[in-house]
């Protein structure tokens, strides 16, 4: 999506839309469009949208009204954004190219412009890669955007939206992407392209480099496949020398089979989005570097996809973790956590950050318990967890805190190893992050976000569609913004 900016409308605009607050629709719009909009019952409220057609010097121009709400209510960037989105959403396939958004005549800050574009941009994401087929009226047509009458500085907000928007998109690309297309190399190779010339560092440990490390509890989840796993740091250095590094860790299943305790078939294509967490972590790591925040931070992906085979691990398998701690493997479905727990203990390892937090598509009963409208977090420090759920509201990647407490802890003890890699059936989101716990150094502040019910949309929602969400990714970047820098 190219952004332009002007001060007026161009001569041969025929296509204007306007940011109408709640109950506001400008007395100097011409009557039809009143009257219409009345009609219509368009009343402002936020994501609403009127469209309609007026006569301007002899020509006919769509108008499109799109509702913000009420101008001071508490979630006006939502509003804003939803205003934004609901454009995207009617007009990306429409046969229009070129969109004049025309706030002159709003009261709209430089940030709350930024806001509508945000949601514009955001909502007008596909994956049209693979469809050779698309009728004309599927494929999206409108390209450019031309914004009238903004503030000043509206330019400098749009850029640094737009570092949010690359991140996203990112995310969503790799989200999106099938199993076949995105496993741990090709991965890899997606980050590198991205990360070229941005100034972050790669650094990537192959299967040699890990099993020389001692990650057994990673390699053991990659067995069973042909494809050689990875474990990717993207290093920022945006501190000064010497500034400690916040880590962020993501789960990079690029297929969840299950492994031996293998999945039903029906909704067994869902895994391929079992690397959600890992998104949110490169897309997140995308838009603070693109922005250069003033701080030093390592985003960790531990990359494997988990397959059954005669080489994969057996139900009962003991591994032993980076950590020297032994898992027994009750269940090879329960993946997630035997990726994270040799990624979160080489990131202490290395660079020894003062704050880490875990995304990852772990478990089920997340979306049980939370459906998807949070992910869950759990944490052993408070200020940390208080600084994720302020960033959560902002950013609109929603988040609700669950518990963690050692009579759960006391649920994942093994009779042959030092624990074993599932519960009993209830709480097993609890377990779960009890499991990766037990691999988190005492004193260092650590939460972990199970997505397992946002990294993936069935209906549309704030500013997606259907599909790959990016969710996380605004989570980091706000989150970098408010705590880290
Ligand atoms: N990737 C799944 C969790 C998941 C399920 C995410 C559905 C999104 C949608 C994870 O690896 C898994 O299989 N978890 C098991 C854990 C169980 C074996 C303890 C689960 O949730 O069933
Ligand atoms: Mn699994
Ligand atoms: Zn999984």
């Amino acid at each position: 999506m190219q952004v332009q900016f002007r001060t007026e409308p161009a001569q041969d605009a025929r296509f204007i839309a306007y940011i109408v607050d709640k109950a506001a629709v400008p007395a100097d719009m011409e009557k039809a469009i009143r009257e219409g909009a009345a009609a219509a019952r368009f009343t402002g409220a936020a994501g609403q949208l009127f469209d309609g057609f007026a006569e301007r010097n002899g020509k006919t121009v769509r108008i499109a009204l799109a509702g913000a709400g009420k101008p001071n209510s508490d979630d006006r960037t939502e509003a804003l954004e939803k205003a934004g989105a609901a454009l995207a959403a009617k007009y990306s396939t429409s046969g229009e190219k070129t969109l004049t958004l025309d706030v002159a005549g709003s009261s709209l800050s430089a940030e709350e412009v930024a806001s509508v574009l945000l949601g514009l941009r955001l909502r007008s994401w596909r994956h049209d890669l693979y469809r050779t087929k698309m009728k004309d009226e599927q494929k999206r047509t409108l390209e450019n955007v031309t914004v009238v009458g903004a503030p000043d500085g509206t330019e400098a907000a749009w850029t640094d939206a737009g570092h949010v928007a690359d991140g996203v998109e990112f995310a969503r690309d790799l989200v999106a992407e099938p199993a076949n297309k995105v496993y741990p190399e090709s991965y890899v190779e997606r980050c590198q392209e991205k990360f070229a010339d941005t100034g972050a560092e790669l650094v990537i440990l192959d299967d040699d480099a890990m099993e020389k490390l001692g990650m057994d509890a990673l390699l053991g989840v990659g067995l069973g496949s042909e494809r050689a796993s990875r474990l990717l740091a993207i290093v920022w250095r945006g501190g000064k020398d010497g500034d400690p590094f916040s880590a962020f860790v993501g789960k990079g299943v690029t297929f969840d089979t299950g492994g031996i305790s293998i999945k039903p078939a029906a909704g067994m294509e869902d895994m391929k989005w079992d690397m959600g967490g890992s998104a949110s972590v490169v897309g997140g790591m995308l838009a603070v570097v693109k922005r250069k925040a003033k701080a030093n931070i390592v985003g960790v992906v531990g990359l494997v996809e988990n397959m059954p085979d005669g080489r994969a691990q057996r139900p009962g398998d003991v591994v032993t973790s980076m950590s020297g701690q032994t898992i027994e493997v009750i269940n090879t479905d329960a993946e997630g956590r035997l990726v994270l727990c040799d990624a979160l203990h080489w990131v202490q390892q290395e660079y020894e950050p003062v704050r880490i937090v875990d995304f990852a598509t772990l478990t089920g009963a997340m979306i049980i318990s939370l459906g998807h409208e949070h992910a869950g977090v759990f944490s052993n420090d408070d200020d940390l967890t208080d600084g994720l759920l302020a960033a959560a509201k902002e950013s609109g990647d929603k988040l609700w805190r669950l518990p963690l407490d050692p009579a759960y802890d006391k649920l994942i003890d093994s009779p042959i190893a030092d624990m074993k890699n599932v519960g009993p059936r209830g709480a097993g989101s609890i377990t779960a992050a009890q499991f990766l716990k037990r691999f988190i150094a005492d004193g260092t502040p650590w939460a972990h976000c199970d997505i397992a019910g946002m990294a993936w949309a069935d209906k549309p929602g704030r500013t997606w569609g259907k599909g790959a969400t990016g969710y996380g990714v605004r989570l980091i970047d706000r989150f970098v913004a408010n705590s880290v820098e």
